[in-house]
């Protein structure tokens, strides 16, 4: 891995947590993802399930946790399944764990090699009432492949008929949603490659230059930093552009007098940041352009400040909403009778506003965690409005990632990015 290597204390901590809500007599399986085909003998980069990795370190395909907090013999507690190594796999592949390593990176004691899993599993399945399979019930899931998870959610199913099924992904949403001291650590780490990433590409920006001659520079910056590259596809996205919201083509020219929207993410160590800065090709925003962009900053900070323990997610997106209708007001986007009459299931506001104010932030981009209850400290969320008009060229969105405080208004891990205008046309003319 690129990465520094984490201290397993964290994974300790994290499957206590997991496991103090297991019921009696109950397994928990994880799996990890598979590497998905590209065509003949391509692949993708492998990415890991962020569940196993968050519940063990483990950072390889073919690796399967197992949680048994009630288990007769207390080896059989914690057990970890990664794949045989030898040396021809070495050879070809590049290492892969050993027992001795993998116990290292998880701080599980129990390893054994794939291969013995079905045999491992029957015998501890014998001594247990209850299985917890991993489902995916994150809010924006829409998944088409068979993921190795779903796989092994059907065996299992067909094999174990008369044990009872229980989910782990509602245990998984809230305590992966509250991030401990150390991940709050690397997701400020991505943040900070994230920001060296803007700091170059400010002095590349010009007319002429091309979307795609941004999207190398940021990707140079995040890998030479130990980031395995972007978050999530990167948006480039100049003039127009800007106004198609999920823009991932980066393949148009800048040009002078337009803006640039790049949302834009490095990973560290799995754990993501997800930024957003709209810049001047030129180096300098004209009236129209600062008078959104300055609304849309306002927009943000008052946001950020709703984000306090307590906060509910469906109220803020209320109240974040008075307030851009308010700044479109002023803009002379709405009218009073726009706000009159509007429809109170798509306020009027989202004409130019149609995406929501904030998503958790962590080991997945739009990450895991709670929505319907309160906000709790250590919870990290983006704040991300956005003003797209169309009529006028222009699509203007700031974004930061925050984590919920208990000492008032949010801890800002963007507070070093440039987001004031004139201090990022003074970077740009420097
Ligand atoms: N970059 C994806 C998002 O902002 O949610
Ligand atoms: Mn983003
Ligand atoms: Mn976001």
């Amino acid at each position: 891995m690129k990465y520094e290597q984490i201290n397993s204390e964290l994974f300790k901590r994290n499957r206590a947590k997991f496991m103090a809500q297991m019921k009696p007599m109950s397994i928990a399986i994880f799996n990890s993802n598979d590497i998905y085909p590209i065509g003949a003998d391509s692949t993708m980069p492998f990415q890991q399930h962020r569940d196993i990795f968050y519940l063990s370190g483990v950072d390889q395909e073919e690796s399967i946790l197992l949680l048994f907090p009630d288990a007769y013999d207390k080896i059989n507690k914690e057990i970890l399944f990664v794949r045989e190594t030898n040396e021809h796999i070495a050879i070809w592949e590049g290492e892969k764990l050993d027992k001795t390593q993998a116990t290292e990176v998880s701080g599980i004691q129990t390893v054994h090699w794939l291969t013995d899993f079905d045999k491992v599993f029957f015998n501890l399945m014998t001594e247990a009432e209850v299985i917890y399979l991993n489902t995916n019930e994150h809010y924006r899931q829409s998944v088409e492949t068979q993921t190795r998870e779903d796989r092994f959610i059907i065996k299992c199913k067909n094999d174990y008929p008369a044990h009872q099924v229980a989910k782990s992904n509602p245990i998984l949403q809230q305590i992966r949603g509250v991030k401990e001291p150390e991940e709050i650590n690397l997701i400020q780490k991505a943040c900070d490659i994230t920001e060296k990433g803007f700091r170059r590409i400010l002095k590349y920006v010009k007319p002429g230059i091309w979307e795609y001659e941004l999207e190398a520079e940021f990707l140079h910056e995040f890998i030479r930093n130990r980031s395995k590259g972007f978050a999530y596809t990167p948006i480039i996205a100049s003039g127009n552009n800007a106004n198609v919201l999920h823009y991932i083509e980066n393949k148009n020219q800048c040009k002078n007098g337009d803006l640039i929207l790049l949302d834009v993410g490095a990973e560290y160590a799995n754990y993501s940041s997800d930024m957003t800065r709209t810049i001047p090709v030129n180096g300098k925003f004209n009236k129209r352009q600062r008078q959104v962009y300055d609304a849309v900053l306002k927009v943000k900070n008052e946001a950020t400040n709703m984000l306090v323990p307590g906060t509910l997610w469906a109220d803020y997106h209320k109240e974040v909403g008075k307030v851009m209708t308010s700044e479109l007001i002023g803009l002379g986007l709405l009218d009073k009778a726009d706000v009159q009459n509007e429809n109170k299931d798509w306020p009027a506001y989202k004409k130019y506003f149609m995406h929501g104010t904030s998503h958790h932030m962590g080991l997945d981009t739009h990450d895991y965690g709670e929505l319907k209850k309160p906000m709790k400290p250590n919870m990290v969320f983006t704040v991300e409005p956005g003003i797209y008009i169309p009529d006028e060229k222009m699509g203007i969105r700031l974004e930061d990632d925050v984590v919920i405080t208990d000492k008032g208004s949010p801890f800002n891990l963007m507070r070093n990015i440039p987001i004031d205008a004139e201090e990022i046309e003074d970077l740009m003319n420097k």
